[in-house]
C-alpha cells in the first residue's frame, strides 16, 4: 500500500529520480500520486489521481537536488488530486508523504484547527506538515521539529518530510517499512518503502527500524531513535537480487514471469541450511503449541502446512488467519512458537498477530521473502524463501516457496529432511516441461471457453483443499470472476445446490489417499450439469476437460496450483483485465 520515494544529493534530477521511483513501486496498489521538488528555495509540488506510469518524468523540476514522491492507496478520504499526497503545511513551507495511518489524527486536527490551521483535504496526513509547522515556532532545526511532531502520532506510519529552509530529507517510521538506499560511488541517498525505487541507482542499503528517524542532507546521513534522539549505527547490506528479476523482460505481465520462475523459484526455497531446518524442526517437536499465521494467499501456504504436518510429521499444528489470531492468544504461553508466514514480510495483520504471540512470550519464526522487512526483523528466527521480487499483486512464487519450506520442515520432524529435499527438487524440476508453451497454450484456450461464466468452483481434499481456496483467490483478484474454493466432501452439505448446466468446476486431484474420494465429488457435480476441469496426473471419465500435471506425491499441492495461476492470469487478460495490478488491491496491506 502506499509507495514513498525520495532523494537528495548532488544530482539535479532528484523530480525525475523520485517519480521513476514511484513508477517502480506501482505493484505495491494505488489510486493517486504526487511529487513534490524543491527548487529555487520554494517547494513545488505536482500531483494527480490515476497511474503514474503514463506520465513523463522529465516534466518534475528540471533542477532539484531534493524530492519526494508517493502512491496513495487510499484511506482516509476518496481519491481526489486534492487528497494525493505529498500535503503541505498551511504557510506552505514544509511538504510530507505518508504511508500507514496516524490513528490520532481527529484529535489532533481539532487541536490544530483551534491554533487557527486551516485543512484542505480529508486525510490524516495533511496534520503532519501542520503539526510540524507548529513546531518550527519554537526551533530553527527541522529535524527536531520532525520528531516532536511524530512523538504525538499513535498508529502505523512511514514518512518522509521536507521543508523550504534545509536542504534535507527527514524521514520517520514506526510499522510502515522505509529502507535508504546509499550510492556509494556517485554520493546522494535514495529512501523508500521499497528497494525497487531505487534499485537501478545503488543495491547498498540501510534499514531503518521501528521508531526510528533519519536525517539526510544528501552528503550524510544520521539515524537516531525517535523517542530519545540517541544514534542508532547502521551496517550497509548489499542486496543480492538484480535489477532485471524486478523487470518484466520478455513478459507481458510481471504475473506470468513470476509464475515461469516457479521453474527456479522452489529450488531456491529448498536450498536452505540444513542445520538450521532441522534446529526449528525440533523446535516445533518441543513447543508447547506451533500456530501458523498468515493472510490470503500466505494464509493458504499455512493451511497447507496443517495438512503437511499432519501427513508427513504427524505432528498437529493449528493455522489462524493472521487476521484472527487475536483471539487465540489464551492458548500461547512462552513455550509455544508461532510461524508467521509472508511474503512482503509487511503484512499489518501478521505484524499485529506476532505482537499478540511475543507478548506471551512466545517465540516467533517467520518465513518471509522480503529480506530486512520488518516481519524479518521482529521475527526471533527468520527463513528467508529467496523467490526473488514478486512485483503483481497476485502471489503466486512466493506461495510455492513457502510450501516447499513449511514442507521441508515437516520432513525434518521426521529425521527424513533428505527425502524431502529431493521430492522438492524433482517437483521443481517437473516444471519446466509441465509449463511448455502447448500446455500453456491450452490453458488459454480453456480460459477463453470460460471467460464469459459468472461463477466457477474449485474442489479439493486434503492439501488440495486449500489450493482450492488459494485457486479461488487468485481467479477473483485477477479476473473478477466470482470463484469459490470447497472442501470436496463438503459440497453435498450445501454449495452442490450452486451447481447449473455448463458451470465451470476444477477438481485438484492427486494420487493419494483421497482421490477417489475426490473423484466421486467431481462425478457428483459433473452429474448435476456442470463442466468439469480435473487438474491431475491422470485422466479420468469425471473430467469433461483434463490438465495433466506430473505425479509429485505429497508435493502434489505445489504442482497442482501451477496451471490454476495460468489460468487466472489468462482469465484476466482475456476479460480486458491488468492482471499485476487488479482494481482495489495492494501488493503490501499495511493497515489492519
Ligand atoms: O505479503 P504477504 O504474503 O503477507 O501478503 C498477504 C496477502 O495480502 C497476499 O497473499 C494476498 O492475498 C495476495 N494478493 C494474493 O494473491
Amino acid at each position: 500500500m502506499c509507495g514513498i520515494s525520495g532523494y537528495v544529493g548532488p544530482r539535479t534530477d532528484a523530480g525525475k529520480i523520485v517519480s521513476d521511483g514511484i513508477k517502480h513501486l506501482e505493484y505495491r496498489g494505488y489510486d493517486s500520486w504526487g511529487v513534490a521538488c524543491k527548487q529555487d528555495g520554494a517547494i513545488k509540488i505536482q500531483k494527480d489521481t490515476g497511474k503514474i506510469s503514463g506520465v513523463d518524468s522529465s516534466i518534475f523540476c528540471s533542477t532539484s537536488s531534493l524530492a519526494i514522491a508517493h502512491t496513495r492507496w487510499a484511506t482516509h478520504g476518496g481519491v481526489t488530486s486534492v487528497n494525493a499526497h505529498p500535503h503541505m503545511s498551511g504557510d506552505g513551507t514544509i511538504a510530507v508523504v505518508h504511508n500507514g495511518i496516524i490513528e490520532n489524527y481527529q484529535e489532533l486536527r481539532d487541536d490544530l484547527i483551534t491554533k487557527g490551521h486551516t485543512f484542505k483535504s480529508e486525510t490524516d496526513t495533511e496534520i503532519i506538515p501542520h503539526l510540524i509547522e507548529e513546531e518550527m515556532k519554537s526551533t530553527d532545526d527541522f529535524a527536531h521539529a520532525v520528531r516532536n511532531a511524530c512523538k504525538m502520532f499513535d498508529g502505523r506510519y512511514a514518512l518522509l518530510a521536507m521543508n523550504t529552509t534545509s536542504e534535507t530529507i527527514v524521514a520517520a517510521r514506526t510499522g510502515s517499512p522505509l529502507i535508504v538506499g546509499v550510492n556509494k560511488t556517485k554520493g546522494g541517498y535514495f529512501i523508500a518503502s521499497d528497494i525497487p525505487a531505487f534499485a537501478e541507482h545503488t543495491k547498498t542499503v540501510q534499514y531503518l527500524d521501528d521508531g526510528e528517524m533519519v536525517v539526510c542532507d544528501g552528503k550524510s546521513i544520521l539515524f537516531t531513535d525517535i523517542a530519545s534522539g540517541e544514534e542508532r549505527p547502521k551496517r550497509e547490506v548489499e542486496i543480492t537480487w538484480s535489477v532485471e528479476q524486478a523487470h518484466k523482460g520478455e513478459f507481458a505481465h510481471f504475473m506470468l514471469k513470476e509464475i515461469m520462475d516457479q521453474k527456479e523459484s522452489i529450488a531456491r526455497a529448498v536450498n536452505q541450511d540444513e542445520e538450521q531446518i532441522k534446529t526449528i524442526a525440533k523446535a516445533i517437536t518441543d513447543a508447547k503449541g506451533t500456530f501458523l499465521v498468515g493472510c490470503g494467499t500466505a494464509g493458504k501456504a499455512c493451511m497447507a502446512a496443517e495438512y503437511f504436518f499432519s501427513v508427513i510429521a504427524e505432528h498437529h499444528i493449528n493455522f489462524a488467519p493472521a487476521s484472527e489470531f487475536k483471539v487465540y492468544h489464551h492458548f500461547l504461553q512462552p513455550e509455544s512458537l508461532m510461524i508467521a508466514v509472508s511474503q512482503s514480510g509487511e503484512t499489518a495483520d501478521v505484524l499485529e498477530a506476532m505482537k499478540v504471540a511475543k507478548s506471551k512470550g512466545a517465540k516467533v519464526l517467520a518465513i518471509v521473502n522480503v529480506e530486512g522487512s520488518s516481519i524479518d526483523r521482529e521475527a526471533d528466527y527468520t527463513l528467508l524463501i529467496n523467490a526473488g521480487p514478486e512485483r503483481a499483486v497476485a502471489s503466486t512464487k512466493a506461495l510455492t516457496g513457502q510450501m516447499a519450506v513449511l514442507m521441508m520442515i515437516a520432513y525434518a520432524m521426521k529425521n527424513q529432511l533428505h527425502e524431502g529435499k529431493t521430492l522438492l527438487l524433482e517437483s521443481a524440476g517437473q516444471i519446466t516441461e509441465l509449463l511448455n508453451p502447448r500446455y500453456v497454450e491450452r490453458i488459454e484456450k480453456l480460459a477463453e471457453m470460460i471467460q464469459d461464466k459468472e461463477d466457477l468452483y474449485i474442489i479439493g481434499k486434503s492439501w488440495n483443499y486449500p489450493m482450492a481456496l488459494e485457486s479461488a483467490i487468485k481467479i477473483q483478484e485477477v479476473s473478477y470472476i466470482h470463484a469459490e474454493g470447497f472442501a470436496g466432501g463438503e459440497l453435498k452439505h450445501g454449495p452442490i445446490a450452486l451447481i447449473e448446466e455448463g458451470t465451470p468446476c476444477i477438481a485438484l486431484v492427486g494420487n493419494d489417499e483421497v482421490t477417489t474420494d475426490i473423484i466421486s465429488n467431481t462425478i457428483e457435480i459433473k452429474s448435476r450439469g456442470a463442466m468439469t476441469i480435473g487438474v491431475a496426473p491422470e485422466n479420468n471419465e469425471a473430467f469433461d476437460e483434463w490438465l495433466k500435471v506430473p505425479d509429485v506425491g505429497n508435493a502434489q499441492a505445489l504442482i497442482n496450483i501451477i496451471p490454476i495461476q495460468v489460468l487466472a492470469y489468462y482469465l484476466a487478460v482475456k476479460r480486458g483485465k491488468d492482471p499485476d495490478m487488479p482494481r482495489n488491491l495492494a501488493k503490501s496491506v499495511t493497515v489492519k
